[in-house]
């Protein structure tokens, strides 16, 4: 089922001003357009519902987040309350919602759809590569660390976090990012230490 452009509109409108509200820099408006459309191509290629994961995508991280702590179920929670004010497909809303809930890392073995799957693993898709670097050095940062500390802490996250992924699809495009991880590590290593 697919959304009306108004309705599209609306959600979009919507998700623009709680990323603002949030005001933080790595779960804003930017990260969830890109997980939404990582999502939705992740979707066509894997069979599974395009739509469901667009939307899901573009809302999944609504609800404000400390570092290291699920937010998936506070967001599922508005995005529901807010989906059903616009009356759209209960399935879609059920859909969403349960991809959105368990999109967290700690919580990922609870989703056990294919849009959940999707969801999480086009979320994380920001958390490699270049993106995923700059993501990580400067949330150390804000969260008090040195600079020599955030960047150590830095180069172990890019050498060690690559969580297990269920599709193939997600799967091709993780190993591509992570190509850049291990060509850092290796300049890194060979003039920097
Ligand atoms: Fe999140
Ligand atoms: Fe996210």
């Amino acid at each position: 089922m697919k959304l009306t452009t108004s309705q599209n509109k609306k959600i979009e409108a919507w998700a623009k001003r709680m990323y603002r509200k949030n005001n933080d820099p790595y779960h804003n408006f930017g990260h969830a357009f890109f997980v939404s459309k990582m999502a939705a191509y992740i979707a066509k290629k894997e069979g599974a519902k395009v739509e469901v994961c667009r939307v899901a995508g573009l809302l999944h991280d609504l609800a404000p987040k400390t570092r290291g702590k699920p937010h998936g179920e506070k967001s599922a929670i508005l995005v529901r309350k807010y989906l059903t004010g616009l009356k759209l497909n209960n399935v879609l809303i059920n859909d969403a919602c349960m991809a959105i809930e368990f999109h967290d890392s700690a919580r990922r073995h609870l989703a056990k759809t294919l849009e959940g799957k999707i969801i999480f693993e086009a979320d994380k898709l920001d958390c490699f590569g270049p993106v995923g670097l700059i993501r990580e050095y400067g949330d150390l940062l804000k969260i008090g660390f040195s600079h020599d500390r955030a960047l150590n802490t830095t180069l172990d996250y890019l050498k060690n976090n690559n969580p297990k992924y269920s599709t193939k699809t997600g799967n091709k495009i993780k190993n591509e990012l992570r190509k850049f991880n291990k060509y850092f590590l290796r300049v890194y290593n060979k003039y920097h230490r």
